[in-house]
C-alpha cells in the first residue's frame, strides 16, 4: 500500500541536508509512495507550507549547501496547543510518516510531538536524522555536517598558519559548536594547531590564560626561527574571546616585554562564525545524508516509530536503545527518549564519551607543544 511520508529540516543548517532529502525522496518515490516537504521546519509545518516533491525536484540538490526546505527554530512549538495544531495538520494531509532532519532541538520535538501522552494513538510514525555541524547529539558517532564543518575549518586554519608563520604571530581562532567541543577538538588535530581550548575541559579562565601562556613562550623558545602558535577555541568556552587575548597578550608582555619590545607579539583573533556552516557538502557528508535519508525511509515503511537513524555510535548502546538498520550495516535505529537522555549526559558531562572528551587532551597537551 502506498505511504506518504513528509520530511523537515529544522534548526541550524548543516550541508548534506539536502543529500538527506534527495535520498529519502529517490527511495520513496521509486518504491511508489508519496513524498510531502514540509518548509521552515516545525514554523512551516504549523502554517502549513506543505507540498508535493518528486526526483525532479531533488535533482541535482546533492552538491548544495544549506536545505531546499529553509529551517527555522519554532518557539511556537514548544507548547502542546500548537503540537496538537501539527498532528491535525499532518493527519489532514494524509501523513503516515514524518522524517524530522535537524539537531537536539528538532528531535526533542519530534519526541514531544509522538509522546503518547500528548498524541495519544495518533498514528504518525516518526523518525529523526541527526544534522548538526555541532556533532553534540549522543548515540551517534556523526551527525549531517560535521565532516563539512571540520573541512572548512582545517581549510581556514590552513590559511591562518600562513600569515601565523610569516609574523611569528599567535592567533587564536574561534569556531562554532555551541556547548561542544568536538569541532575544535577534532579540527586541532586535523589542521596541526598547536592547542584546543573546549568546555568540557571546564577550566578556569586563569588556567586558560596560563595554558596558552606556557605555549607561546615554548613555542618562541624551541623554535625562535617559526614563532606561530595557532590556538582552536571552542565557542562554547565562557571566557569571551577577545577577553582572553587581551589576558594572554598582557601576561606575554609582562614576562617578555623588555626582552622582545621590538617584536610583533600581539595576538590576532579569527572568529569563524556561520561560515563554518555553509558551503558545498563534502564527499562524506553526501553519503552520510545519502545513507541517513535512503535508511529513515526504510523504516518508515517497515513501521519504525520513535526512532533515531544513528552512524555507528561511538560506544555500546544502552541496553534495548537500538539495533542495527537491516538497510545498511553502518546505521542503527535508535529509540528517540534514549537519544535525548544521553544527549543531556553527554552535554552535563556525565557519559563516559563525556569524560574521555573532557581528559583525552589533557594528556596531549605535551604532544601538542612539540
Ligand atoms: O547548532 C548549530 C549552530 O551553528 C551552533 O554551532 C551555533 O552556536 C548556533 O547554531 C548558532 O545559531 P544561529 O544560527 O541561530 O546564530
Amino acid at each position: 500500500m502506498s505511504k506518504t511520508i513528509a520530511i523537515l529540516t529544522s534548526g541550524g543548517d548543516a550541508p548534506g541536508m539536502n543529500a538527506a532529502i534527495r535520498a529519502a525522496t529517490m527511495v520513496a518515490v521509486a518504491k511508489g509512495h508519496r513524498m510531502l516537504g514540509i518548509r521552515h521546519g516545525y514554523r512551516g509545518l504549523l502554517d502549513e507550507k506543505i507540498s508535493p516533491i518528486d526526483a525532479d525536484r531533488v535533482n541535482g540538490i546533492l552538491r548544495e549547501g544549506g536545505t531546499i526546505l529553509h529551517s527555522a527554530r519554532s518557539k511556537r512549538f514548544h507548547s502542546v496547543e500548537h503540537r496538537n495544531r501539527a498532528r491535525e495538520v499532518l493527519t489532514k494531509h494524509g501523513v503516515d510518516g514524518l522524517i524530522a532532519i535537524g539537531g537536539n532541538g528538532t528531535l526533542t520535538g519530534l519526541t514531544l510531538l509522538s509522546d503518547t501522552s500528548e498524541a495519544g494513538d495518533w498514528p504518525v510514525q516518526c523518525i529523526g536524522i541527526p544534522a548538526s555541524i555541532d556533532n553534540d547529539i549522543a548515540l551517534t558517532g556523526l551527525a549531517i555536517g560535521v565532516d563539512t564543518a571540520m573541512n572548512t575549518i582545517v581549510e581556514a586554519c590552513d590559511r591562518i598558519a600562513d600569515t601565523a608563520t610569516a609574523h611569528g604571530r599567535t592567533f587564536i581562532i574561534e569556531v562554532m559548536g555551541r556547548d561542544s567541543g568536538y569541532l575544535s577538538m577534532t579540527s586541532a588535530i586535523a589542521s596541526g594547531a598547536n592547542m584546543v581550548l573546549f568546555p568540557e575541559a571546564a577550566r578556569t579562565e586563569e588556567e586558560l590564560v596560563s595554558s596558552m601562556v606556557k605555549t607561546i613562550l615554548t613555542v618562541r623558545e624551541r623554535h625562535p626561527e617559526n614563532q606561530r602558535v595557532v590556538a582552536i577555541k571552542a565557542e562554547g568556552v565562557p571566557t569571551p574571546t577577545d577577553r582572553l587575548k587581551e589576558l594572554v597578550d598582557a601576561k606575554v608582555f609582562e614576562i617578555t616585554g623588555e626582552e622582545h619590545e621590538d617584536e610583533d607579539i600581539e595576538t590576532r583573533v579569527t572568529v569563524l562564525g556561520h561560515v563554518v556552516r555553509g558551503g558545498r557538502p563534502s564527499a562524506f557528508d553526501r553519503l552520510l545524508g545519502s545513507r541517513f535519508g535512503n535508511v529513515a525511509v526504510r523504516a518508515v515503511l517497515a513501521g519504525e516509530h520513535r526512532k533515531m537513524v544513528s552512524w555507528l555510535p561511538p560506544m555500546d548502546l544502552p541496553e534495548g536503545a537500538g539495533t542495527r538498520a537491516q538497510a545498511d550495516p553502518y546505521c542503527y535505529l535508535v529509540d528517540l527518549p534514549a537519544v535525548l537522555s544521553a544527549t543531556k549526559q553527554l552535554l552535563e558531562g556525565q557519559s563516559p564519551l563525556a569524560r574521555w572528551r573532557a581528559t583525552a587532551f589533557d594528556d596531549l597537551e605535551d604532544v601538542f607543544l612539540l
